[in-house]
C-alpha cells in the first residue's frame, strides 16, 4: 500500500500567533489518529518550524520545511541548511515548488543538488513539478514534466526513493481557483509513475506517493483523491484554515 498524504504548504503566511492557532486546531482534529498509511504534514515558514516541531511532537502531525540550501553550511546569508532543519526535528523538506522556480530562479540542476543534500542528510523530500499554462496549451505538458522529474531525480538510486514523495502541481492551477480535472491529474500521475516503471521498475514505481496540488479545496478533494494514482494532496490556500484543511484530510 502506498502512503496517503495530505500536506499543507503555508507559503509566506502565518506569523507565530497565527501559526499557534492553526496548529492547535489541526492537532485537535487529528488527535484520534489517522488511518494506517495516512500522513498529515504541515509546512510553516522557517521562523515557525521550531515551534511547530515542538508542538506536534506527540501528535500525528508532521512538519516540513518549504525550502533548504544545497550547501552543508557556510557563507550563504539568509539561507538554511539541512543540518539546521534536522537538529530542530524537521525531517521533511519541500523542494522544487513552482514559486521557487519562478521567483527565485531555481533550476532543475540546482534542484538536483538540493535533492542530493536532502538525501545525504536523511531528509524526506516532497519534490514538486508541473507545467505552465502555455506548456499545456501547446501540448508540451508531458515533455516538460518528464524533463523536470528526470533532471532532478533520475540520478538517484532505487533505495533513495523510499524518502521521496512527488507532487504534481500544474502552475496554472496554483492559487488560481482553477483545478486540474481529476482526469487530468490522474493522466499525469500515471504518466509519471510509468517513467519510474521504465527506469526503476515496478516495485519502486508503485511505492512512490504522488500528490496533486493546485486549488484543492474541501469541495473537490474527494473526487481528486479517488483517482488511483493520486495519493493525496499538497494544499496551499485551503491549508490555512483549520476547517478546510481538516475537511480535506477527511477526504483522503
Ligand atoms: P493552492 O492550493 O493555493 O492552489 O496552492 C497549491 C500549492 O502551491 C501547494 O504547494
Amino acid at each position: 500500500m502506498r502512503q496517503k498524504i495530505v500536506a499543507g504548504n503555508w507559503k509566506m503566511n502565518k506569523n507565530l500567533e497565527e501559526a499557534k492557532e492553526l496548529i492547535k486546531g489541526i492537532k485537535k482534529e487529528v488527535k484520534n489518529g489517522l488511518a494506517e498509511d495516512t500522513r498529515v504534514i504541515i509546512a510553516p515558514s522557517f521562523v515557525n518550524l521550531n515551534y511547530a516541531t515542538k508542538k506536534t511532537k506527540k501528535s500525528a502531525v508532521e512538519v516540513a520545511a518549504q525550502n533548504m540550501h544545497q550547501a552543508t553550511g557556510g557563507a550563504f546569508t539568509g539561507e538554511v541548511s539541512a543540518d539546521m532543519l534536522k537538529k530542530i526535528g524537521v525531517d521533511i523538506v519541500i523542494l522544487g515548488h513552482s514559486e521557487r522556480r519562478e521567483y527565485f530562479g531555481e533550476t532543475d540542476e540546482l534542484l538536483a543538488e538540493k535533492v542530493n543534500t536532502a538525501v545525504a542528510n536523511n531528509l524526506e523530500v516532497i519534490f514538486c513539478f508541473g507545467e505552465l499554462l502555455e506548456d499545456r496549451k501547446s501540448g508540451n505538458h508531458f515533455a516538460v514534466v518528464e524533463s523536470q522529474v528526470k533532471k532532478a531525480l533520475f540520478h538517484l538510486k532505487n533505495e533513495d526513493f523510499k524518502n521521496i514523495v512527488l507532487a504534481y502541481e500544474p502552475v496554472w492551477a496554483i492559487g488560481t481557483g482553477e483545478t486540474a480535472t481529476p482526469e487530468q491529474a490522474q493522466e499525469m500521475h500515471a504518466f509519471v509513475r510509468e517513467l519510474f516503471v521504465n527506469v526503476y521498475g515496478n516495485e519502486t514505481a508503485n511505492a512512490i506517493s504522488i500528490l496533486y496540488g493546485g486549488s484543492v479545496k474541501p469541495a473537490n478533494a474527494e473526487e481528486i483523491f479517488s483517482k488511483p494514482d493520486v495519493d493525496g494532496g499538497l494544499i496551499g490556500g485551503a491549508a490555512l484554515k483549520t476547517e478546510d484543511f481538516v475537511a480535506i484530510i477527511k477526504s483522503i
